[in-house]
């Protein structure tokens, strides 16, 4: 199980962010329109600025409407994963295709309130699926169990000879870290990011 640090909460503080970057496996960038969901995240060109120092491979989460523009925008930090949601999409294998056209891994989101059934038809096409465990919009959330996604996503994924990895977002510390071990990419924010000593809390989540 690897991580991928999310730094939404500190997204105006470079110096965090490389210390974030640091003790993760992935960076993981939260982009809001402030129409998917309440509030927007910075414009991307500040991002950019506040991650120049990020390393690790880069795995987007667009929570917006309008995917192909933000596809567009993000695309140009040669990300490893742009994920979009399923909610959001007009033609999900439309918006697939758009990203893969890129050269970028194309993944899939879901809320927590979607069922699994809802993208099955494309796991074969995708190479992430994100399954949310709090509704979009913020860091520091309590984690709504959706363990029997992760395990149904995995299970398909074996039984079906499918390469798609399972990333689970939203709500994770030492004790809802618990729920998601079959995940292969966790996204943590607020339980590191709230804390000092990041390293600790990194620590903290694999032992
Ligand atoms: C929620 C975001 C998450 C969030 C994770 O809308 O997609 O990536 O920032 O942060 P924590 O770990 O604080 O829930
Ligand atoms: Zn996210």
């Amino acid at each position: 199980m690897k991580i991928s640090g999310s730094f939404l909460t500190i997204q105006e503080d470079p110096n965090k962010i490389t210390k974030l970057n640091e003790v993760t496996d992935y960076m993981h960038f939260d982009v809001m329109d402030g129409k998917f969901t309440e509030n927007p995240t910075l414009p991307f060109e500040k991002i950019i600025q506040n991650t120049i120092k990020v390393t690790n491979p880069k795995d987007i989460h667009l929570m917006v409407n309008d995917i192909k523009k933000y596809v567009d925008i993000t695309s140009s930090i040669n990300p490893d994963y742009i994920t979009f949601h399923k909610e959001a999409s007009k033609n999900i294998l439309e918006d697939i295709k758009y990203i893969k056209d890129k050269n970028i891994k194309a993944g899939v989101a879901i809320n927590p309130e979607t069922d699994v059934n809802e993208i099955i038809d494309y796991l074969k096409d995708i190479d992430l699926v994100l399954v949310m465990s709090v509704h979009p919009g913020k860091g520091g959330q309590k984690f709504i169990d959706i363990e029997d996604k992760i395990n149904k996503l995995t299970d398909y994924r074996n039984k079906n000879d499918l390469n798609y990895i399972v990333e689970v977002d939203g709500g994770i510390n030492d004790q809802t870290i618990n729920k998601v071990k079959n995940a292969d990419l966790v996204v943590v924010g607020s339980f590191i990011t709230n804390h000092e000593d990041f390293q600790k809390q990194v620590n903290k989540l694999k032992s």
